[in-house]
């Protein structure tokens, strides 16, 4: 087992509370609920409605649970690492409002974008930070307003997501034996025009046109992604194993990105871990892009499905193409 660094001292999430179901959907597309669930295992979503609630309402509600359950105040917080692929504004940072908010006065505070996979590199550039020295405590929180980016004219892709939120506190391990046990990552930019918002940026600035032509929202396409997404977790789930000197059989729980019933399935199948060990919460929020993860392992541990002393694999994957995993001791 590698040498533990940073281990989770608290952790939230935030859901809000308007639950959209597959029939409701049905009246604003051509779609319907038997599609849905056959092809991607999920029955409901949150829909935050109030547009005065963003990302970084969404992402302090969870942090404020993670702050209050790590024993930490507010100003032992050092350092913020937010993910989000749906920001408030394109300045300042959501992890600048969101620091606002929770009143963290001694924090520096950034935003990072790695779509799906940003909470997961956000742990391990935290982790850095603690193993380093540089930081007693770092807020990781993943935050995502999906449905301000989803076209709603799109049923191939608006079915797809929620929203959502959620929060760690990291800080150094104390001996416990709880923490991070590895971790791999990788990205690939050259497939990035798989899952992607083509207007908006420099390249192509907003016009009347591109907003006539719904650019600024999410394109994907799928079946590419779907096969990208199988290949990448496997790799993801092998090398964060070996890096920690386990194999599949040593998993107690997996807890993956949940963007498709179907691709956890194939990911479980391929790391050996049978379905009664993997942690499935896509039926009930859909795809919460990068807070997919830390929303799946608060649930886990509220539930009872993470115990003390459990070794817990969580692979990801998202647009960049970026993918990784982490292995976490409980
Ligand atoms: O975090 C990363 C985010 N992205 C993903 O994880 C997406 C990965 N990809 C997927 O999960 C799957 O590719 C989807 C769920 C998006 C689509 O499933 P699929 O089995 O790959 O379906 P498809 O795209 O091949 O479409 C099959 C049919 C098409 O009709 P035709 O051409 O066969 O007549 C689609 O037009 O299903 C149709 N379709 C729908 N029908 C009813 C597409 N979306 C819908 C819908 N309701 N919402």
């Amino acid at each position: 087992m590698s040498e533990l660094h940073a281990r989770i001292a608290g952790i939230g999430r935030y859901l809000p509370d308007n639950v959209v179901t597959n029939d409701d959907l049905a009246k604003i597309v051509d779609t319907n609920d038997e599609w849905i669930r056959e092809r991607t295992g999920i029955a409901t979503r949150r829909i935050e409605e109030d547009p005065e609630k963003g990302a970084a309402y969404m992402a302090a509600e969870a942090a404020r649970v993670a702050i209050d359950r790590s024993g930490f105040a507010p100003e032992e917080i050092d350092t913020v690492i937010l993910s989000t692929a749906t920001p408030d504004r394109f300045l300042p940072s959501t992890a600048c409002d969101t620091q606002a908010i929770l009143g963290l006065p001694n924090a520096m505070a950034l935003d990072l974008t790695a779509a799906c996979s940003g909470w997961l590199y956000g742990l391990t550039m935290g982790e850095g930070m603690i193993a380093s020295g540089r930081s007693k405590a770092t807020l990781v929180v993943a935050t995502e307003k999906m449905s301000g980016i989803v076209d709603w004219t799109d049923r191939a892709t608006c079915v797809l997501f929620g929203d959502g939120a959620g929060a760690v506190v990291l800080a150094p391990a104390n001996g416990d034996g709880t923490g991070i046990v590895s971790s791999f990552h990788c990205s690939d930019g050259n497939l990035g025009e798989l899952l992607w918002r083509p207007a908006g940026g420099n390249i192509c600035p907003m016009t009347p046109q591109t907003l006539e032509n719904r650019d600024h929202l999410l394109k994907m396409n799928g079946r590419e992604i779907f096969k990208s997404a199988v290949r990448s977790m496997a790799q993801a789930c092998d090398e964060a194993l070996s890096r920690a000197g386990m194999t599949g059989e040593d998993v107690d729980l997996l807890v993956p990105h949940q963007a498709n019933i179907r691709i956890i399935q194939a990911t479980a199948k391929y790391a050996g871990i049978p379905m009664e060990k993997v942690y499935v919460n896509v039926d009930r929020y859909g795809n919460m892009s990068s807070a997919s993860i830390p929303v799946a392992l608060d649930e886990a541990l509220e539930d009872g499905s993470i115990q003390p002393g459990m070794r817990v694999l969580a692979p990801t994957f998202g647009a960049g193409l970026t993918w990784g995993a982490v292995v976490l001791q409980f």
